[in-house]
């Protein structure tokens, strides 16, 4: 990743310089170039308006005109007659006095053209220009100028030579910046990475710095919940699986042990042999209802899609009511009811069981003596209110969020005295989430405890 956003910033860098080093030598050249036509064709036009009062062009009157004219300033400068034989040549190096001009602009220009050529030579800024020299509209012979500037060249390569220097310290900060920025921008990439590999390893607890705003930062921060979230589910998981096995592995103990006297003991009576049995018979029915309770939370915590139904939460507590009887009455229990009709909400008939038979169950169970339970239904605006308030030991305020927890009990002993797993509640809890209802808990005056259920009431022109 960092070699391609390298790779795409120096390429873009690259197109800048290329066109910094082309573009300004470019115009400069053309602009030179127009100078040079305008000053050229200029001159030749004054030689050659000079020469037009001469009907015939012959060596000594353009020689004298010529010596007239001494502010032509050009490399050189060469007037032909008609046929294009050199009569005045300004050049240095050789008399062409009377050769032929073999230039393709002389002929041109005798054609009754002017013509204007330049080209850059690296060395200098060449230009020709010639044009015809015509005496009463009868073309006489040609004038023809060569140009050959230094001056222009030399100022041309002094600002290709800087522009090209210039380039140089360009690129080479741009490219230690794109190394360095690509860097440090892959490198919180690598470090998110690195804590991906980590988390998929089974690290929870690693978590990435979190630094500045940015997409990038938000990627950490997003990632540090997720982290997070597991890290807290697997240590739930790991309660869960550490509480479940303490919790079967109870009872197998004493049935073991019961089995075992059983099996030691060789004269033991019928009588304490029934008892022993017995106390086997019940150890397995608590295993029993806690492996039923754990199946129960499995199933909620599935996220198979189970299919609402309109249930009628009167009945479901009627049902569940003929079922706790017995308890009430070994416990010396009363119990009160006023259940509303047309309490229906949309669930399942299982689930709500469990909501209504595990909160009676409890009011029963952590009850006093000769003490009362309360079992209203009743609408409320858009809600169903199931309540169940008792007049038994009482929840203190601080275990109200504890007692949902799984296999959470606030005194141990009485509970699993009366038979309980710590699941009941749990049930309940996940139960009334899975069908969109809310409960609370609180104190019943002047003693014991109250559990409201509000479920969204079911009716047919809501649905
Ligand atoms: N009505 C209540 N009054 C007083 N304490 C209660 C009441 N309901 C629940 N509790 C406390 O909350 C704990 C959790 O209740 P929960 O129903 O989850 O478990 P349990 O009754 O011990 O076992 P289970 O319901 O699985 O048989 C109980 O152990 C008890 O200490
Ligand atoms: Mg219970």
């Amino acid at each position: 990743m960092q070699f391609k956003y390298a790779v795409c910033f120096i390429a873009i860098i690259a197109a800048l310089l290329i066109f910094m080093n082309i573009y300004p030598v470019a115009s400069f050249r053309d602009a030179a170039f127009e100078a040079k036509h305008a000053s050229t064709l200029n001159q030749a036009a004054v030689v050659a308006s000079s020469l037009s009062s001469l009907p015939e062009l012959r060596e000594e009157d353009v020689g004298k005109i010529m010596s007239m004219l001494n502010n032509i300033m050009v490399t050189r400068l060469v007037v032909t007659n008609e046929r294009a034989q050199i009569i005045y040549d300004t050049s240095q190096y050789e008399n062409n006095v009377g050769r032929y001009a073999v230039f393709a602009e002389v002929m041109t220009a005798l054609e009754g053209k002017d013509v204007f050529r330049s080209k850059y030579t690296g060395e200098g800024l060449v230009s020709r220009a010639a044009m015809p020299v015509t005496s009463e509209g009868v073309i006489v012979g040609a004038v023809y100028i060569y140009d050959f500037d230094i001056d222009q060249a030399g100022m041309l390569e002094t600002m290709r030579g800087n522009l090209l220097k210039v380039s140089f310290v360009i690129l080479f900060l741009s490219l230690l910046l794109v190394f360095v920025f690509s860097w440090l921008l892959t490198k919180r990439i690598r470090s998110l990475f690195k804590a991906m590999q980590n988390l998929g390893g089974g690290r929870y607890d690693y978590r990435v710095e979190v630094r500045g705003g940015d997409e990038i930062s938000g990627l950490a921060s997003e990632f540090n919940s997720l982290a997070e979230r597991l890290e807290k589910t697997e240590s739930m998981r790991q309660r869960f699986v550490s509480d479940a096995s303490h919790e079967l592995k109870t009872p197998l103990a004493s049935i073991r042990l019961l089995a075992d006297s059983v099996v030691q003991n060789e004269n033991v009576d019928a009588g304490t042999m029934r008892e022993f049995m017995a106390d086997i018979g019940s150890e397995a029915e608590r295993l029993q209802r806690t492996t039923e309770k754990l199946l129960a939370l499995s199933r909620l915590d599935d996220d198979i899609q189970i299919v609402p139904e309109p249930v009628d939460v009167r009945q479901v507590t009627l049902d569940a009511l003929s079922v706790l009887r017995p308890l009430a009455e070994e416990r010396s229990v009363s119990i009160r009811t006023a259940l509303d009709d047309g309490c229906v909400v949309l669930a399942t008939v299982d689930d709500m069981f469990h909501i209504v038979f595990n909160l009676m169950e409890n009011a029963i169970k952590y009850n006093v003596p000769n003490g009362s339970v309360g079992v209203f239904l009743h609408i409320g605006g858009d809600s169903v209110l199931f309540t169940v308030e008792d007049t038994g030991i009482g929840i203190p305020e601080s275990e109200t969020y504890n007692i949902f927890s799984r296999f959470y009990r606030i005194d141990k002993a009485r509970s699993r005295e009366a038979g309980g797993s710590g699941l009941g509640l749990s049930i309940v809890h996940d139960a009334v989430k899975a069908h969109g209802g809310s409960i609370a808990v609180g104190q019943n005056k002047p003693q014991g405890s109250r559990f409201i259920v509000s479920f969204p009431l079911y009716s047919i022109e809501r649905t």
